[in-house]
């Protein structure tokens, strides 16, 4: 097998392998009409699923991103990414994924490019803590925002440029790159009024499906992942999720089975990794899952209350802290296993230098026998218990098998969206949020919402205790 290859097992989704609590199989004909609706619907709108065009229609978009990327490379010493949740995740994943995994301890003759660093959230210490450990005149800042209003992102835009100023004067603007929406949104009137150069997140691309435009293709430039690599793997990934039917299309498969699950009630989604390079990418996943299907009311309007908490989890790590409940908890969850054949390293257990007595049994295995061997364990352990899992193999974790990954769970759960007929692109429920952060931060035009939660604070003082 090539090293880009994925392989996708399912069968412990269903009862011959776990028992009553699986899946009937018959569950797959008895859906056939409702994944033919789906297919139809998923062609119907693959126009204004924009990302999914992302692998085939951004060439002048890539050749400005290398370009910039090899700038970055070339004139910084650090690289820090402003942006949260779908202006964040990808970035994260990208760089976990495909760097070294100690990158920024690296010299800088190893690492051949800026330290990185994602800023995703507002906490004063770990912002502060930043400026402790880069000089922010040799430093390029990825403003990332596709509404440019989120709160948290124009705040650290604000303070960074300020400091900038401070340390550089005017000369601070070379030291700016902006990804926002091409024409809406304050981030974008900022960059305009300012020359500023920007990249555009493009129409019908949402923050959690942006990974593979400017949005994360910019950190990949930055950090020399093979840009082309990872929007090929998508592309080789869409060829199979564009097929009509769940025996060959595992994205359709993914997205029936879980939707299934569903129905019975299993409302949890554990994405379960054994490389630590995959751990942000499980976060990328949970953002994903969560905010495109956790939805309150259906295409008609109809209270629905869908969803399912996705978790992540991280082997060998969390066999020691969440198995347990896996394997004897309640049948509410299903596992998704990530393998990884082939490692970068192969990483022996030699002799014992000192008597290791009965632990000797694995001198002479490697790191690389132990990991896969405590996947397989673990797969064993949960389906004997009884617990839907299903396991994707990576033949290797490199730029290609990422872009496949991305673009993998993106029709799923787009296709999940269509079987539960919800709108899988909207986020009401992180709006409200919003809005409500603007209100208590004083944005004029809010200042009903800041009564009404003023109020609700005054009349909410019982059960408070001070210990
Ligand atoms: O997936 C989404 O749409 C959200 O998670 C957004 O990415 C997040 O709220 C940040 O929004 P923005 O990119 O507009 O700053």
């Amino acid at each position: 097998m090539g090293k880009n290859a994925i392989r996708f097992h399912f069968n412990n989704m269903f009862r011959p392998a776990v028992g009553e609590h699986g899946l009937d199989m018959a569950a797959i004909p008895a859906a056939a009409e409702a994944v033919a609706r789906m297919h139809a619907a998923m062609c119907v709108k693959k126009e204004q699923m924009a990302w999914r065009q992302l692998p085939y229609n951004q060439q002048q978009v890539v050749a400005e991103v290398k370009q910039t990327g090899a700038y970055i490379r070339a004139s910084f010493d650090n690289f820090v990414v402003l942006g949260i949740g779908g202006s964040a995740l990808g970035s994260k994943a990208l760089f976990a994924a495909c760097c070294h995994p100690r990158y920024n301890a690296l010299s800088a003759e190893r690492r051949g490019g800026p330290r990185f660093y994602v800023e995703d959230n507002v906490d004063p210490d770990r912002l502060q803590s930043l400026f402790d450990v880069i000089d922010i005149k040799r430093t390029a800042f990825h403003v990332i925002s596709k509404s440019g209003n989120t709160v948290e992102t124009m705040s650290q835009f604000i303070l960074v440029t300020d400091l900038l100023q401070k340390a550089m004067g005017a000369d601070f603007r070379r030291n700016i790159f902006v990804t926002t929406d091409k024409e809406s949104g304050l981030m974008k009137k900022i960059a305009d009024a300012a020359g500023w150069k920007s990249f555009v997140v493009p129409d019908g691309v949402g923050g959690r499906f942006s990974v593979l435009c400017p949005v994360g293709l910019l950190s990949a430039a930055v950090l020399g992942i093979d840009v082309d690599a990872l929007l090929e793997g998508a592309a080789a990934m869409d060829k199979i999720c564009t097929q009509p039917t769940v025996e060959e299309n595992p994205a359709y498969l993914y997205a029936l089975l879980y939707t299934e699950a569903m129905k019975q009630g299993v409302n949890i989604s554990v994405m379960l990794p054994y490389a630590d390079a995959l751990a942000p990418f499980s976060e990328w996943y949970c953002q994903l899952w969560a905010e495109s299907l956790g939805k309150a009311v259906d295409n008609q309007g109809k209270p629905v209350h869908y969803g399912q908490t996705p978790v992540r989890a991280l082997g060998v790590t969390d066999q020691h802290s969440q198995i347990q409940l896996y394997n004897e908890g309640p049948y509410d969850k299903i596992i998704t296993f990530i393998g990884v054949e082939h490692f970068r390293n192969t990483l022996l257990i030699p002799s014992a230098a000192v008597p290791v007595f009965e632990a000797d049994y694995v001198c002479g295995h490697s790191f690389n026998e132990l990991i896969a061997h405590e996947m397989q364990a673990t797969i064993h352990a949960v389906t004997t218990h009884g617990k839907m899992n299903n396991c994707i193999w990576l033949e290797s974790l490199n730029a290609c098998t990422l872009g496949k990954l991305f673009f993998f769970f993106e029709m799923a759960t787009a296709a999940a969206g269509e079987l539960l007929q919800i709108d899988a692109f909207n986020q009401p429920g992180v709006e409200a949020g919003k809005v409500a952060t603007f209100a208590l931060m004083g944005r004029p035009g809010y200042e009903d919402v800041a009564r009404q939660l003023s109020e609700k604070h005054s009349a909410s003082e019982s059960y408070v205790f001070h210990a």
